[in-house]
């Protein structure tokens, strides 16, 4: 394994001995049984170490061994490492390096956390992870974190699912390269949907990703956030359309760590939900009945009365 390996801040010079494996349990304790090893894999959120969770602190404040991705995630998560803790730049590994860790792991009855920018449900090499964690027969958990998407949301200011305008979330990325596209994801395809649409690790191809957003059928100016290291300290969060999506990425040289949304619910206005509406009511609040009138004959004015019963019902429920 080539990775740098390092203790963590503020160690003392014996901390690297005060590991799980000094203190687990020997022969004056024969009562104990074994610790068992675990690999944690953390969600550290896009960067700013106030967005980590409580339970990714508390996984890395317990970790024997932290392996971190220093390129993707800020150092100011190290800071939950207890003095001691083995830490490993997962820059320079393989996975055939981090598995071993975990082989190491599973013997020594040591725990890892495995920190991953952002979620790891999300391009983060998780699975494989965790599919040699059960080869292995070590547990494994997996701790949520706030995804670049929904920060870049926040930052901008908007509600990516918009009433009548919005309703779904495609989460995605270019084609090409190392990764090609199953057949039917292709940028191209998801762009027929007009919906909102954050893609992801595309920034290096912006011409491309320009000609597939169009070629689907998004209108030029339709709007889109282009955010680069979203909530690190160098954080720059652009706003351009579809048609001069290319342009601004080259013009600002972004080629990484930059994430795009699209869609016409990132400028809409003007809308407002039916479940907070006075007119509806569900398990816990009842519609005024002014509201439910104006708000029947406004439905029937946009033709949304004609929908099924059964949807309709549903959504009286609270359902929706
Ligand atoms: C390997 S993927 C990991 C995604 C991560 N699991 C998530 O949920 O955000 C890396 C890509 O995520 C996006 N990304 C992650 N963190 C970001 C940030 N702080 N600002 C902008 N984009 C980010 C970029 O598109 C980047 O190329």
């Amino acid at each position: 394994m080539t990775a740098t390996s390092n203790t963590a801040p503020n160690a003392t010079p014996n901390a690297t001995s005060n590991t799980a494996s000094d203190t687990a349990p020997n022969a004056s304790s024969k009562a104990a049984a074994p610790r068992a090893g675990k690999v944690t894999i953390v969600g550290a959120g896009p960067g700013a170490a106030d967005l980590l969770t409580f339970r990714a602190a508390r996984a890395i404040a317990e970790a024997d061994v932290v392996i971190w991705a220093a390129s993707l995630v800020r150092e100011e998560v190290l800071e939950h490492a207890r003095a001691g803790a083995e830490i490993l730049d997962s820059a320079s590994m393989s996975l055939e390096d981090v598995v071993a860790v975990y082989e190491r792991a599973s013997r020594e009855g040591l725990a890892v956390a495995r920190i991953h920018s952002g979620d790891p449900s999300l391009w983060g090499g998780t699975q494989e992870q965790v599919d040699r964690c059960a080869e292995l027969g070590i547990e494994v958990e997996i701790v949520p974190g706030v995804s670049s998407f929904s920060a870049v949301a926040a930052i901008a200011g908007r509600e990516l699912t918009i009433p009548e305008v919005a309703q779904s979330v495609i989460l995605t990325r270019l084609g090409g390269g190392k990764t090609p596209m199953p057949p039917g994801e292709e940028v191209r395809e998801f762009a027929r949907h007009g919906t909102t649409m954050a893609v992801f690790l595309s920034a290096a191809r912006s011409g491309q990703l320009a000609v597939e957003l169009l070629e689907g059928g998004y209108p030029t100016d339709t709007p889109v956030v282009i955010a680069h290291q979203a909530t690190w300290p160098d954080e720059l969060v652009l706003r351009c359309t579809v048609g001069t999506l290319e342009e601004t990425v080259k013009e600002h040289r972004l080629w990484k760590h930059t994430l795009f949304l699209v869609g016409p619910a990132l400028s809409a206005s003007g809308t407002r939900s039916h479940l907070y509406h006075p007119g509806h009511f569900h398990g816990h609040r009842r519609a005024e009945p002014a509201a439910r009138r104006a708000l029947r004959a406004a439905r029937r004015a946009s033709g949304v009365a004609g929908a099924p019963a059964a949807r309709e019902t549903v959504r009286e429920a609270g359902g929706e």
